[in-house]
């Protein structure tokens, strides 16, 4: 008999602790993000996920392909169009010697919608001022 009340008891104690975490969060409501941030999330998202591409670029470092920092900056300064690249309607003006190597990356953007492109490129060009 005893044990059932203590079950009984922690039961209670759990279930009361779970109502505080919901008054909790509840206290600070989630706040609404703006288009632009979730335009990068997404560009982020596809950048570190099925575009792949972080397994060739770096925010700040250069490994098999420049780094996301020195894209931005390039492109920003010739006004050019990352998502006219990525659909292979641009020329490569960052490091046109290597341009091979990111061709291969055409077969996966090119088939990515136009809006998932330009938050590809938003999120590229996020890491300029
Ligand atoms: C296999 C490695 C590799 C992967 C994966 C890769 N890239 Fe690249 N990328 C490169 C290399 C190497 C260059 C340098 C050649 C060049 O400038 O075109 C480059 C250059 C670029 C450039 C600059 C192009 C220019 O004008 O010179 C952009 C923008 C870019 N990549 C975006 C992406 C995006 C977005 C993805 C993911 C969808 C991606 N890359 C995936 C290797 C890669």
């Amino acid at each position: 008999m005893k044990k059932v009340v203590l079950i009984i008891s922690s039961i209670a104690l759990l279930a009361s602790c779970n109502k505080k975490e919901e008054k909790k969060t509840s206290l600070y409501p989630e706040t609404k993000k703006t288009e632009a941030q979730l335009q990068l999330e997404l560009g982020q998202e596809i950048f570190d996920g099925k575009g792949m591409c972080y397994s060739c670029h770096k925010p700040d470092q250069k490994i098999i392909g420049p780094s996301i920092k020195e894209i931005a900056r390039i492109y920003k300064e010739e006004g050019a169009s990352i998502v006219e690249f990525l659909k292979e309607k641009g020329d490569p003006i960052v490091d046109p010697t290597q341009y091979q190597l990111m061709k291969a990356n055409f077969a996966i953007t090119k088939n990515l919608p136009e809006e998932e492109l330009k938050a590809l490129e938003a999120y590229i060009l996020s890491h300029s001022k």
